[in-house]
């Protein structure tokens, strides 16, 4: 992509190295706190901005949708009003509430973080940074956005729309992730963020990326930044911010199974120390080379619980993704001949004979929960109770 220097940019990065934004700077971002009043969207954590809704939201958006967050967030704060209510629930509970958001340590740092805000807090959000930056789950974003959002302290942040909208602006031509990347956009978004308007402008920030300078088809035309937009003066917004290094996607061939025994089913609770800890599973696992998954499902059940377990039927075959895998997961009937031993187990920490109506209680991972929904779209398996 050619590159003009004709005329100079109303916008650039080395014109802000200085601590202060340059006037064109300031005078070009005027546009963003109007734009943000008339486009905001009515979030349910913005009526108000209690910290603990603050919190909660934003650790719900890392990796989520809005629209999605929004459900989640409006199902927590139902049930678990305030920090209190996170930190006496049981982690069973908590998992439930995130059930399907994916990421499960995030759900488990607010139930420890909720703790620690009991133990050193009062019960309340803190506000300062360090002691922000000493919960589990809080980074330097999460720290900058409470402190910004809910308190409306000086704190400029970063995250991928923000980052996204600065790439255009100022024409960074290193992709985002990069560590000098990284350091020069929380420079310029202390250099940019105007003083007492924090909790605004960082929304209107993240707010534009997320409803103008999307990451496909920016709608340039709709953004207040446009005249000062140097991507969008050299005509290349699409191609900025310049990509990363891809991460593979990588195949993976999973089999479990359902295994019935008067009425009721086999569950096991993960163990904690991997992303579905404290999940509820039906026991399996990887597909080895040379098995069918049938036979890997009888094997999987041997060393998870003990049982020896044969297939009665084939049952479905799921495929999902979580982070950068692609799962194809061969789902079974399995049945077990007289009555079952107490398990052995090598991977979980509990474990039940469970009705079908009891497992809309647990938490189960997105693959399985997948199941769960097929198996209730179905006449129930020989000797069960309707799922739903
Ligand atoms: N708008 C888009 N993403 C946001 C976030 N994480 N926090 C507040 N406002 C936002």
């Amino acid at each position: 992509m050619p590159r003009t220097t004709a005329s100079a940019p109303v916008l650039s990065a080395s014109a802000a190295t200085t601590t202060e934004p340059t006037a064109p700077s300031a005078a070009a971002l005027a546009a963003l706190l109007p734009w943000f009043a008339a486009n905001k969207r009515p979030l349910p954590w913005r009526r108000d901005y209690q910290p603990y809704h603050v919190w909660i939201s934003e650790i719900m958006l890392q990796q989520t949708q809005m629209d999605r967050a929004v459900d989640y967030f409006l199902r927590w704060t139902g049930r678990l009003p305030d920090v209190a209510a996170v930190a006496a629930a049981r982690e069973d509970e908590v998992l439930k509430l995130w059930e399907g958001l994916g990421y499960y340590s995030r759900a488990r740092n607010l139930h420890a973080a909720a703790r620690a805000m009991m133990e050193r807090h009062d019960g309340r959000v803190p506000e300062a940074m360090e002691a922000l930056l000493a919960l589990p789950g809080v980074g330097r974003y999460t720290a900058a956005a409470v402190r910004s959002i809910a308190y409306g302290r000086d704190e400029p942040l970063v995250d991928a729309n923000v980052a996204r909208v600065f790439c255009r602006l100022f024409d960074l031509d290193a992709p985002a992730g990069e560590a000098a990347t990284q350091r020069e956009l929380w420079r310029l978004a202390g250099a940019l963020l105007p003083p007492g308007r924090a909790r605004e402008h960082n929304q209107a920030l993240m707010e534009l990326g997320a409803l103008v300078c999307t990451p496909r088809g920016p709608r340039c035309a709709a953004c207040p930044l446009a005249p000062a937009c140097e991507a969008r003066r050299l005509d290349i917004a699409p191609h900025r911010p310049v990509p990363g290094k891809k991460k593979d996607i990588v195949p993976l061939a999973l089999a479990t199974g359902v295994l019935v025994h008067q009425g009721r089913v086999f569950v096991q609770k993960r163990a904690p120390g991997d992303v579905w800890g404290g999940l509820w599973e039906f026991p399996g696992g990887g597909v080895e080379p040379g098995e069918t998954p049938a036979q890997a499902v009888i094997r999987e059940y041997m060393e998870e619980t003990g049982f020896t377990v044969r297939v009665t039927a084939p049952l479905t075959v799921i495929r999902h993704g979580y982070t950068r895998f692609r799962v194809t997961l061969n789902c079974f009937a399995l049945a077990m001949d007289g009555a079952p031993p107490e398990p052995v187990l090598t991977e979980a920490v509990d474990w039940r004979w469970a009705a079908p109506r009891e497992l809309t209680a647990l938490a189960f991972p997105a693959g399985h929960r997948k199941l769960l929904d097929w198996l209730a779209a179905r006449p129930p398996l020989p000797g069960l109770e309707p799922w739903a």
